[in-house]
């Protein structure tokens, strides 16, 4: 059977291009805009983002929490050197003695099974524990930070005569400098026996890139800790248990009209039953159930289904979470050998409940048993889901296909009004990508994702790879994508201006291409397995690459339709390439050329159609002086956008500079 039907007559239209130069001739280049055409609709949602908890994307990134470790919970399972007391050490003050223990018996929360012992022997000037963060703990002066703990009053013993059980333990939570001066202090007293959260605000005098947070008790007798958190009050748009302001800043900027989380080979995990659940990722912090992330850390899931959808609303993007088909990753923990699994048989209904109940929780009423639990976290409105995903570059197999058939045929039967996304294995081609399309066709599956990491020619080389693809099958996702310049940790301008090129052709064939989104999202420096990613942080700092900077202009630079104008005479083999769409909201005329050859390029831009006569023209240009450019952290960007306006008539010249992303938006 014939995989691609022939492109649609538009697009027949714009492949007919006139005879070209050869490659060394004067270029003579030519764009006519009819601004009176109908043009072709195409998707207003092409640029999203992708967030997969890699890279300390979350824990560590994201997600605000600034200390390491606050539930106790890190296991050498992990890491070989992790365990409980990881990321916090002991602290004694003049004159004081104690220890930290560990306990199990009287969990705060099942899901959530050790805590803290503090005991002390001697209270001196106080003894507690200390924790410095995710690699360093900066705070800033007038910051407010919200400090707060579970504890109780632990048994100390009979033994302990001396020590007055009944009263009331007095504790000091600080944040304290590098140098041990006290920034912000609180007094609180925690007493009884039974778990209650204690909460303080501190207000640092001054700034300290390294700080710690200090708890100290100051009289003989113990305490049993657990959740011991320290939270920034100014989170990303003020929410509890929010985002890391600069981060999300950074992430809304790209007005990504969607989001798809939470991976990625995280969804599916490294072994049968270790795929993503997303019932462990929501309620209450505490009884949040944390475990190993796929990639070699912890996840506590503070960031979980419900911060994740909060985030789309509060940036505007469409949440397309993704959950696991059924079948853990063919390269299951690692070892090739170990293959993919399926969930037994028996135990697909119940899976299969566990997405029907995902579709209630975010989109039943509060009245319903899943819409109450997202009410009680404080959205009593439902949040509007609309896509899923189902697998993640999973070998399509006998075992792949019925699992995936299952939850499809439940998911047509109980919510058609969700529109399914299904995958099409690792690669761009290949045995995994031919039958996974050849499934989604069978299956009538309304949209497949598609991922490609691959060197930058790759995008110039198949800048007409959606003309082929056939108009009455599914849309197309292209979920994860990247261009993998060498050496393959560095985001270049040829790799930023390729994914450009490549951004054109899915723009020009919006009608089929509905989502796309960079891969990997968020990387933080020191702890990043994956390179190269579109944003790296660290403690203090953001450092966008210029590739997303790519990703932010195409964002903010969207249209609903596709003008049919194309640069001419263009010589053959030349890495140049264009699009042209109208934005109906605001009637703008957006083009965008990108030049990925080591010289400029000019071009006569003319203007057909009524009212014509003057434009305003907003012209924004991405360029650096080599395509290997790269930047640098805490070093001024080698390729930034630069921004022009002026006046233009009917037909204006333009130069399109070496190795450039030029967008020219007319008014
Ligand atoms: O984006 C990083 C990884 O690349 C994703 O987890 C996976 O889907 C792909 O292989």
């Amino acid at each position: 059977m014939k995989l691609f039907a022939s492109s649609t007559l538009l697009g027949a239209a714009l492949l007919a291009l006139p005879t070209l130069p050869a490659a060394d001739a004067p270029a003579q280049l030519r764009l006519q805009i009819d601004l009176t055409a109908p043009g072709k609709a195409i998707s207003r949602d092409l640029v999203g983002a992708f967030f997969e908890d890699l890279n300390y994307a979350a824990d560590g990134g994201l997600y605000a929490e600034l200390l390491q470790n606050r539930s106790f919970e890190y296991s050498a399972t992990e890491q070989p050197t992790w365990g409980p007391h990881t990321g916090w050490d002991l602290v004694k003050n003049a004159g004081g003695d104690g220890h930290l223990g560990l306990g199990d018996a009287r969990p705060l929360h099942e899901n959530n099974p050790h805590y803290l012992i503090l005991t002390v022997l001697e209270p001196g000037e106080g003894v507690g524990f200390a924790n410095k963060g995710f690699d360093q703990l900066p705070v800033e002066e007038g910051r407010r930070y919200e400090a707060s703990f579970w504890a109780y009053q632990a048994y100390m013993g009979i033994m302990w005569k001396e020590a007055d059980q009944t009263k009331p333990m007095p504790v000091t939570v600080q944040l304290q400098a590098k140098d041990g001066a006290v920034l912000a202090e609180a007094r609180l007293e925690v007493g009884g026996r039974v778990w209650t959260q204690y909460r303080a605000v501190l207000t640092p005098t001054r700034c300290d890139p390294e700080a710690r947070f200090v708890l100290l008790a100051h009289a003989q007798g113990a305490l049993a800790l657990d959740m011991v958190s320290l939270f920034p009050r100014d989170t990303f748009k003020g929410r509890a248990n929010g985002l890391r302001r600069d981060l999300a800043q950074t992430i809304a900027d790209i007005r990504p009209k969607f989001m798809r989380f939470p991976g990625g080979c995280l969804v599916h995990g490294p072994g049968v039953h270790r795929y993503y659940n997303w019932k462990d990722t929501v309620g209450p912090v505490e009884r949040r159930r944390a475990q190993r992330n796929l990639w070699g850390y912890h996840q506590t899931f503070g960031l979980g289904y419900f911060e994740f959808f909060q985030f789309c609303e509060d940036i505007g993007a469409k949440p397309l979470p993704v959950v696991s088909a059924g079948v853990c990753c063919q390269h299951a923990g690692h070892s090739p050998s170990r293959g993919q699994e399926g969930l037994p048989l028996d135990e697909m209904p119940a899976y299969i409940q566990d997405i029907l109940d995902l579709i209630e929780w975010a989109n039943g009423p509060a009245t319903s048993k899943w819409g109450a639990v997202r009410a009680a976290a404080g959205h009593p409105a439902p949040f509007g889901l609309k896509y899923l995903g189902v697998g993640n570059e999973d070998a399509i197999t006998p075992a792949f296909k019925e699992r995936f058939r299952m939850i499809f045929d439940a998911l047509k039967a109980k919510h058609p009004e969700i529109v399914v996304v299904g995958t099409s294995g690792p690669f761009h081609s290949g045995e995994d990508y031919d039958n996974g399309w050849a499934f989604v066709r069978e299956l009538g599956v309304p949209m497949d994702d598609e991922h490609y990491y691959v060197p930058p020619q790759w995008f110039w080389d198949n800048l007409s790879r959606y003309e082929r693809y056939d108009r009455a099958g599914a849309k197309v996702y292209v979920g994860e994508y990247a261009a993998h310049d060498q050496p393959k940790d560095r985001n270049t301008l040829r790799s930023a201006l390729a994914e450009a090129a490549g951004l054109v052709s899915f723009e020009r064939n919006g009608d089929i291409v509905q989502f796309a989104s960079y891969a990997p999202l968020l990387a933080r420096r020191g702890h990043t397995q994956w390179h190269p990613d579109l944003i790296y942080f660290s403690a203090t700092a953001v450092h966008p690459t210029i590739n997303y900077e790519v990703q932010k202009l195409f964002g903010n630079n969207a249209g609903d339709t596709l003008l049919p104008a194309q640069l001419e005479g263009v010589p053959a083999g030349t890495r140049l390439t264009s699009s042209v769409v109208r934005d109906s909201a605001t009637g703008d005329v957006i083009v965008k050329v990108v030049n990925g050859e080591a010289r400029a390029f000019t071009a006569t831009v003319s203007l057909t159609g009524p009212a014509t006569a003057k434009h305003r023209l907003t012209a924004t240009v991405l360029t650096g002086a080599t395509a290997d450019g790269t930047n640098i952290d805490g070093q001024p960007p080698v390729a930034i956008p630069v921004v022009d306006e002026s006046a233009v008539g009917t037909s204006f010249t333009r130069e399109f500079p070496a190795h450039s992303l030029t967008i020219l938006r007319l008014r």
